[in-house]
């Protein structure tokens, strides 16, 4: 069967080397893809925001399944022209990737269906929004999040501890500076502890669970500076405890069953954000899609194949379909350009990958990346190679994933040093 995967990430490459890995996988079709996917399968120039040309594409290829891997055609509802073409698409359709799309949507919806998340509000003016500001802070909250409703590229999202940054960060959202996405403000309570990440496969009714993951959003060691697309991940996560992985896979059933009485048809992945409070585990969002760069330490891991699970969520037969995990750790560090996330130079000759696999239980994904005309292989982008390996221990999947590191070289190569530490201490050292 051939297949065309939407996307340009790290994502998108780990994807389309576990698709590649199934027998039942004929060509497969990436747009507009990397330099990463471009050795294993064709890249093709298509807007992938404009259903239309993604279905005529497939149509014409004779394509028998889409997989959508970022979040923009699923909010432009890409999935729904495709299938209203009877092609099968691993992915929402407008209304159901809202779950990510609108940060009150899914607040909203988590209310109606009783899953534990901050206490919140929305507004649509800047006057009411900054005096619920003024108002939880004078009513003793230490923490107020502050989030632009829509899409904005994980940047609408300011964690606020004082009423300046908080109002600061209202005004922002209403001054325009995430368009549209910011005409919605959602204000919520923060909460502390440790975050975590709990994927789904669902086909709309039946749900598999994914093994818990752990992201690394700011740009340096320590977990500061700014915020990125993602430094490092690990899965499992070895913090949580077996009551906290029960609470979250609940609340995930109450989502995929939320949507289902809803007549919302989720066909894809669902991915919960959690944060692990001390009065338990709290989802932070909802994203309609996987995560980037989890799947680069999920897919890793997963013995069955691929195929057959992106197509049982697109049919509507998950539940024929067992998952088989790799009992093994895996640890992902990215490999980024000096200078992201802010200002950052491309277009530097890589080397080194071949060694860096050559390490074994290594896998290097790309993510900003293109072969130049010479066929030479450049940095194309922030985030340029996810290193990804496996291991017995989590402590062995960690060093091996650094030595692999060390093998790769490009002009201005930066990385967290501390993908994993904190976890690696346990649980007791990472809330002291
Ligand atoms: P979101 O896109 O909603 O997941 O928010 C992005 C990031 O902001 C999360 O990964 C958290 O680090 C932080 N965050 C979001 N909501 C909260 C909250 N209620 N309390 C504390 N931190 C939060
Ligand atoms: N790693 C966070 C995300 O994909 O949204």
């Amino acid at each position: 069967m051939d297949i065309l995967l939407l996307g340009s990430g790290g994502r998108e490459h780990a994807i389309a080397v576990s698709l590649k890995r199934s027998p039942k996988c004929g060509a497969l079709y990436v747009a507009p893809g990397n330099g990463g996917t471009a050795g294993i399968a064709q890249n093709v120039s298509l807007d992938i925001t404009d259903g239309e040309a993604v279905r005529d594409f497939a149509v014409a290829r004779g394509v028998g399944l889409v997989v959508i891997g970022p979040e923009a055609p699923l909010v432009a509802g890409v999935a729904d022209v495709v299938r209203a073409a009877g092609i099968p698409c691993f992915g929402p359709g407008a209304q159901g990737a809202q779950m990510e799309g609108s940060k009150k949507f899914s607040k909203e919806f988590m209310g109606r269906h009783g899953i534990p998340t901050a206490p919140y509000e929305a507004f649509t003016s800047a006057d009411s929004a900054r005096a619920y500001v003024r108002q939880r802070f004078d009513a003793g909250v230490g923490l107020l999040v502050v989030k632009a409703d829509g899409l904005a590229a994980g940047k609408g999202v300011v964690v606020a501890k004082t009423v300046d940054e908080a109002l600061e960060a209202v005004d922002e959202c209403f001054g325009g500076h995430f368009g549209a996405a910011g005409a919605t403000v959602v204000i919520e309570e923060g909460l502390t502890g440790p975050e975590c990440s709990l994927l789904v496969f669902t086909d709309g009714t039946t749900m598999r669970p994914m093994a818990s993951a752990q992201d690394h959003k700011r740009a340096y060691d320590g977990d500061l500076g700014p915020n990125t697309g993602g430094m490092g991940c690990y899965s499992p996560v070895p913090i949580v405890t077996d009551a906290e992985h029960d609470e979250m896979i609940a609340d995930m059933q109450k989502a995929v069953s939320g949507l289902e009485q809803e007549g919302i048809d989720f066909r894809g992945v669902l991915y919960g954000g959690f944060m692990l409070t001390p009065e338990g585990p709290r989802v932070l969002e909802f994203n309609a899609r996987f995560g980037d760069p989890e799947t680069q330490v999920i897919l890793p891991r997963l013995k069955t194949d691929l195929v057959d699970v992106m197509m049982a969520c697109a049919t509507r037969t998950l539940d024929q379909v067992e998952l088989d995990w790799r009992d093994e750790w895996a640890v992902t560090v990215v490999l980024a350009s000096k200078g992201y996330p802010v200002a950052y130079q491309k277009g530097f000759a890589i080397t080194g990958i071949q060694d860096a696999e050559a390490l074994g239980d290594v896998t290097v994904y790309h993510a900003g990346t293109a072969l130049d005309e010479a066929g030479v292989l450049r940095t194309a982008g922030g985030r340029v190679l996810d290193v990804t390996a496996v291991g017995p221990t989590f402590a062995e999947a960690r060093d091996r994933a650094y030595q692999a590191c060390e093998r790769i070289h490009f002009e201005g190569k930066s990385l967290r040093t501390d993908v994993g530490l904190r976890a690696l201490r346990g649980r007791d050292a990472w809330e002291a």
